[in-house]
């Protein structure tokens, strides 16, 4: 079942697709995106097994869209623990941050989330030294949690969560 586009204030999530191979690979072979989902350019196998909706429902891929024009890519991602929880994460191209479109994204899916799926946990990680991504999670409203030094291979990463009782 294809996945509903999410609507938000100026912004709108689009289920990526397989036949948006082309778009996605502009995305994560640009250096300034990848820079901080994994900082390497992805190669065509991980991008169609990854991020063009293959993995649904356990992760949910998006564009980032304002005024038809993709500037980014989102997911997020069912905790598989019950179906009461899950996590998300984002990035926008370089050139469109700064301009209040991620506040607007994490407000579209934490509405979906909690709407749509009832879930009542809702976390980001990003590592501990993305000072700028931690605290723009912050700002919009996750609350932190505590640092994970421990997680396999993983560097260190904050846990934050939603306030779901709000
Ligand atoms: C993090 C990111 C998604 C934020 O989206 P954005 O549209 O730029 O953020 P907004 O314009 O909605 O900003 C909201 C708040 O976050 C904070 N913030 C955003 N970018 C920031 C930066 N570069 N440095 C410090 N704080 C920042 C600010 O406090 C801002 O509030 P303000 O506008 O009142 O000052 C985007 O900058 C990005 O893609 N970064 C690279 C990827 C990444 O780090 N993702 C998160 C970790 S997984």
């Amino acid at each position: 079942m294809t996945h509903p586009v999410i609507e938000g204030d100026d912004v709108r999530l689009r289920p990526t697709t397989p036949t948006d191979f082309a778009i996605a690979a502009r995305l994560f072979r640009d250096p300034g995106f990848y820079d901080r989902w994994g900082g390497s350019p992805k190669t065509d196998e991980e991008i169609a097994e990854k991020y063009l909706g293959a993995r649904s429902p356990l992760v949910e891929c998006f564009f980032v869209e304002v005024d038809g024009e993709v500037v980014g890519f989102t997911q997020y991602h069912d905790a598989d623990d019950g179906g009461e929880g899950g996590g998300m994460d984002l990035v926008l191209l370089p050139s469109s941050r700064g301009r209040g479109i991620g506040t607007a994204v994490v407000h579209a899916v934490v509405r979906f989330i909690r709407e749509e799926k009832g879930w009542r946990r809702f976390t980001v990680d990003p590592d501990v030294d993305n000072e700028r991504g931690v605290n723009f999670w912050k700002k919009v409203g996750f609350v932190s949690q505590r640092v994970v030094e421990d997680d396999g291979d993983r560097v260190p990463y904050w846990l934050l969560s939603w306030p779901m009782a709000e």
